[in-house]
């Protein structure tokens, strides 16, 4: 396994690499487990070629204490990532990144960026498209993987590539759960041994609300959901939202013709958990 920092070099080897071979890439912000390893082994299965990226991108942090906190552990991701056959890692600096600016660019994902984590995470999605722009610009992969975990996300990176055309297909990959439901997250790892026992509500609530959804409307299960969270005194709910999977739009009632989501923003203390199920 090759790791890299600096761009420069990253390109040289990718560059010697290229010819035949597919490149896939998995941008991460490191603090590794199973979710992202998932990602890494289904690029693995698709592609000659792996490059795992790991950058805590400081622009898409709205709140600098999230930043400072975010779980770093990067002996042990890269001991995680040798031991799974990745090819190449790129671990730049924010200098390398975004030399003395650190800055986002500003983008229209066509109004996918207003809708749930927009109206909690003030310019989050442009720093997250700023970022993943760049580290196709870097990569140039054949192939992208994201996880429907950050099923917003994944949408409004569709929406860059779309709008920019940048010739890389994007593959979004299922959640990774642990065994009780709690969907996989670097975040998990600071939750007390007390928020721990109750964060598997989260799934266990949104899979409730997906059979209720069969019988009842939107506005009905929301309001289920919000009663069930107030019995939670550890758990506090930001937002439960069904919304439409391509436009992200509010949806009232179920609808054959249509494919819908159910999206959820938790806090457990200061732990920001989000999770997300098909209806
Ligand atoms: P990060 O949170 O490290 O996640 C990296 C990738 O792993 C994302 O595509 C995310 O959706 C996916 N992922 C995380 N947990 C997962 C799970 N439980 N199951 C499946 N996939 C999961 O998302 C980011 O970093 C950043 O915003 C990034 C795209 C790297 C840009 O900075």
């Amino acid at each position: 396994m090759l790791v890299f920092a600096k761009i420069k070099s990253l390109q040289q080897k990718i560059k010697s690499l290229k010819k035949g071979n597919s490149i896939g890439f998995v941008p991460t912000m490191g603090a590794l487990h199973e979710g992202h390893l998932s990602l890494i082994k289904q690029a693995k299965k698709e592609n000659n070629i792996v490059v795992v990226s790991i950058f805590v991108n400081p622009t898409q942090f709205d709140k600098k204490e999230d930043l400072i906190n975010y779980p770093k552990t990067i002996d042990y991701d890269l001991s995680l990532l040798k031991s799974i056959f990745c090819d190449i890692v790129f671990t730049p600096t924010a200098e390398e990144i975004y030399a003395d600016n650190i800055q986002s660019q500003l983008f229209d994902f066509d109004g996918l960026e207003y809708q749930m984590e927009g109206k909690f995470r003030d310019g989050h999605f442009n720093g997250v498209g700023t970022i993943v722009k760049r580290l196709f610009e870097i990569v140039k992969p054949h192939k992208a993987y994201f996880g429907e975990k950050d099923y917003q996300q994944l949408q409004i990176i569709r929406k860059m590539v779309e709008k920019h055309l940048i010739p890389v297909r994007v593959i979004g990959c299922d959640i990774f759960r642990e065994e009780d439901g709690l969907a996989m997250s670097s975040r998990n790892s600071r939750l007390t041994k007390k928020h721990r026992t109750v964060v598997p509500f989260i799934y266990k609530t949104i899979k409730y609300a997906k059979k209720k959804f069969g019988t009842k409307n939107a506005l009905e299960v929301t309001n289920w959901v919000e009663n069930e969270f107030k019995h939670q005194p550890l758990l506090k709910l930001e937002y439960f939202e069904i919304a439409d999977e391509e436009t992200l739009l509010p949806v009232k009632n179920k609808d054959p013709k249509q494919k819908s989501r159910a999206f959820i923003a938790v806090f457990a203390d200061k732990i920001r958990l989000i999770d997300n199920i098909s209806l």
